[in-house]
């Protein structure tokens, strides 16, 4: 067969930019990103995080004029992290709910700024505000094992999101894998009224290598792992059952976390999900592109964007990124 009569040539779609850029599947705009950041308690001056060059503890000022920038950029959805001072940590996390926590001031701040202009999500999990870094209550269960007790967390749980709803959160983001944690705090809103505050579910949520980098940005207290209550990276098929559960109990969207390394679990969820599935790019995959850029190893800008394309392009329709101003300037 002489070349001439090849029944279909598929690098004509490939000739030119313009036609490159009429046959894009994956279109990835500032709209999809999710800005996480950090506010620090007890701070006169944000500080850097050493291994994610870029992200800052804030303070309050520092944290309103760059929500201002992610605005600027297009960024128009902020995931909120409190970091409590270590006198304020204690067993049950309580600074997670007091109205004056940091976090829940970190929320009222920004609605007071920029009112329904911002989308203010807020991270519902008691990990950085336990003195042992665990996501909830560690107790002593029935046979005397020590254990991350499942329903005594839950119902502080509620109060936390309570506590995020009347400081103003749009959305609160429960990302402690507790079972049940969704219904539960959907109806603890919904009892008092909340019921316009969405839940953007941590539905496959992954005892991560991944999360290292995090754990020093919320100076977190944890010894130990997650492994009684995050899934085994070994795991698919419990990632579409806790989708399911969490959309049955009333989840608005399902996230998946990490992301790049779980591609697979955002494909299969956003296959059946009748919700809008999210992923985040963690902390570590942030550090890892950050360091391969700096040392000239990868063209940093390029990779930031081809990942986030391809988190998309698996299927998930908001992302949570730390380059979400960088990302959302570079698509301008
Ligand atoms: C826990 C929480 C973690 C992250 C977000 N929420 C860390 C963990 O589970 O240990 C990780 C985020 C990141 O790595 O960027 N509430």
């Amino acid at each position: 067969m002489s070349s001439s009569n090849l029944p279909y040539r598929p690098r004509r779609l490939r000739s030119t930019p313009a036609i490159r850029d009429l046959v894009a599947q994956t279109r990835l705009s500032p709209a999809d990103l999710i800005y996480p950041m950090f506010l620090a308690d007890g701070i006169a001056e944000p500080r850097e995080i050493a291994s994610m060059p870029g992200q800052y503890q804030h303070t309050l000022d520092s944290l309103k004029a760059t929500a201002e920038h992610a605005l600027e950029a297009g960024v128009r959805c902020i995931d909120l992290f409190g970091v409590p001072r270590d006198e304020d940590k204690d067993a049950e996390g309580s600074a997670a709910w007091a109205e004056e926590g940091v976090l829940n001031r970190g929320i009222r701040a920004l609605r007071e700024e920029f009112g329904d202009d911002l989308i203010v999500m807020a991270d519902t999990c008691l990990d950085e505000f336990t003195d042992h870094g665990h996501c909830g209550v560690v107790g002593v269960d029935k046979q005397g094992s020590s254990v991350v007790l499942n329903d005594a967390t839950v119902a502080l749980y509620e109060k936390m999101a309570l506590a995020q709803a009347r400081a103003g959160a749009h959305i609160v983001s429960p990302s402690g894998m507790m079972d049940g944690q969704v219904g539960a705090i959907r109806g603890a809103l919904d009892a008092e009224g909340y019921t316009g505050v969405a839940i953007m579910a941590y539905s496959a949520k992954y005892a991560s290598a991944f999360f290292g980098p995090f754990r020093d940005a919320v100076g977190s207290s944890l010894t130990g792992d997650r492994r009684t209550y995050q899934q085994d990276p070994a795991n698919a098929r419990e990632s579409l059952r806790e989708a399911r559960l969490d959309i049955e109990e009333g989840a608005d969207f399902v996230m998946v976390k990490p992301a790049m390394a779980y591609l697979d679990i955002v494909g299969a969820i956003a296959a059946f999900s009748p919700v809008p599935v999210a992923a985040y790019q963690v902390s570590g995959e942030y550090a890892m592109i950050k360091a391969a850029g700096a040392n000239g190893w990868v063209d940093e800008d390029a990779v930031m964007l081809e990942s986030l394309t391809s988190i998309k392009r698996a299927g998930a329709e908001q992302i949570l990124t730390y380059f979400a101003i960088d990302a959302a300037r570079a698509l301008r």
